[in-house]
């Protein structure tokens, strides 16, 4: 039988949790052949993912350097990728979100003239900085795109205000609640020592902090605030999985280390953190991901940033943008842990993000396409 050539490429840990329910898909279809490469950009944060999901990588282009710069990384992704590219002429390159990884693929795609998809297209707060440089990203691999997978009808309309041809894009959900649907789990017993220890039944804050925009002093304003936060309200207990960046690591290190209450631990694999995220009281990040996921677990989210993509989680009232400066995260925080009514609100908030059939949706478009 003829078989259409798919080829999903992801380097970083929010790439391959959220392309690994369309893995999964594309390898059930007998009328595709998937094929799986990682750019390995992430190395420690993606092998834990593709464990969990067992999936393996036909080509792995192992880039990730410490400290790694944005212009060293794309030129390793665009010439490793290009000889793959150049064996294999896959029908369709698979890509996600906003990555270094996602935009070099589709620029090193197109360089071969292969049709591109493009997961989780149109989000955008037209802030070329801000996220940095991810809002760059997702416009410049919607530029070279073919097909977009929209998750809402709200990035389905951005890319329609920039003149993408509307029969070429799908309003699928984000394949992410997919993702989360599948590892949630009530019974789930934690392995790390210190969550095993933690009582749920006090104020467990799930923080994480890790983008570019936000190093320096913002960063360390923000530490600062959960540090106070801490000092002033006995019962909360702060979780902070910190991000493998250096940058993140050295400032945790200073400001929140050996603080009594502060959990700083590594990395937590996917399956441990999203059930940590169930059973947090409330969730403080400048995390992408984790804005879209905890509305589907009615948890509220402060989000340290000045503009989001996720306008929609805005808009419902699960989220809330706080900015980064230090009082005002601590008068947000200590709001939701005394005023009762307004967590409720922002808890019972309607996940605006999908009902768990995104990657079913893509996986028969995609057949749509290519074979019918
Ligand atoms: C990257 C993405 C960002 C995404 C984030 C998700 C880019 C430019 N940035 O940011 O959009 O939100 O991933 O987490 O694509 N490191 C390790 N091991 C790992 C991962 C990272 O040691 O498994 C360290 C390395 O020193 C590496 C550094 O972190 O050089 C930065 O990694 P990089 O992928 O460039 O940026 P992130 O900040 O992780
Ligand atoms: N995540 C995880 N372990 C952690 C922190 C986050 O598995 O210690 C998951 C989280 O549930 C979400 C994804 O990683 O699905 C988000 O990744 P990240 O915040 O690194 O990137 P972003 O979404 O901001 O690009």
């Amino acid at each position: 039988m003829e078989q259409i050539k798919v080829m999903t490429v992801c380097g970083t840990r929010p790439e391959a949790i959220k392309l690994a329910p369309v893995i999964k898909k594309l390898e059930q279809e007998a009328k595709i052949k998937s094929i799986l490469t990682v750019t390995g950009q992430h190395r420690q944060l993606l092998d834990q993912v593709l464990a969990l999901f067992e999936l393996e990588p036909d080509y792995d282009l192992a880039v990730m350097k410490e400290e790694q710069s944005l212009s060293g990384l794309t030129a390793r992704i665009l010439t490793k990728l290009d000889q793959i590219l150049s064996q294999e002429e896959p029908d369709l390159v698979l890509v996600h979100g906003d990555t270094t990884t996602t935009f070099v693929a589709s620029l090193t795609a197109f360089y071969h003239q292969l049709k591109v998809g493009h997961v989780e297209a149109g989000l955008r707060t037209y802030d070329k900085y801000a996220p940095y440089p991810e809002e760059m990203n997702r416009h410049l691999t919607g530029v070279l795109a073919d097909f977009h997978f929209a998750p809402t009808v709200k990035s389905r309309a951005n890319l329609v205000a920039e003149n993408i041809v509307e029969e070429q894009i799908f309003v699928t959900g984000n394949t992410v609640i997919d993702a989360l649907l599948e590892t949630v789990n009530p019974e789930y017993q934690f392995t790390n020592q210190q969550l095993r220890k933690l009582d749920f039944s006090k104020r467990v804050l799930l923080f994480t902090c890790h983008r570019r925009e936000n190093f320096g002093q913002p960063m360390v304003d923000i530490f600062k605030a959960i540090r106070r936060v801490v000092e002033q309200n006995s019962e909360v207990e702060v979780v902070f999985p910190v991000h493998l960046n250096p940058e993140v690591k050295g400032l945790a290190a200073d400001i929140l280390e050996d603080v009594e209450r502060i959990h700083l631990i590594g990395p937590l694999d996917y399956q441990p953190f999203v059930n940590l995220m169930a059973r947090s009281y409330l969730i403080v990040t400048d995390s992408g991901g984790i804005q879209e996921e905890a509305p589907s677990l009615n948890k509220p989210v402060l989000v340290l940033r000045e503009v989001t993509e996720r306008q929609e989680a805005v808009e419902t009232g699960a989220i809330k943008l706080i900015g980064t400066a230090s009082e005002q995260i601590i008068n947000q925080i200590n709001q939701l842990l005394t005023d009762q009514q307004q967590y409720h609100q922002m808890a019972q908030a309607k996940n605006p993000y999908g009902d768990g059939q995104a990657s079913q949706r893509i996986v028969r478009k995609i057949l749509d396409l290519f074979v019918n």
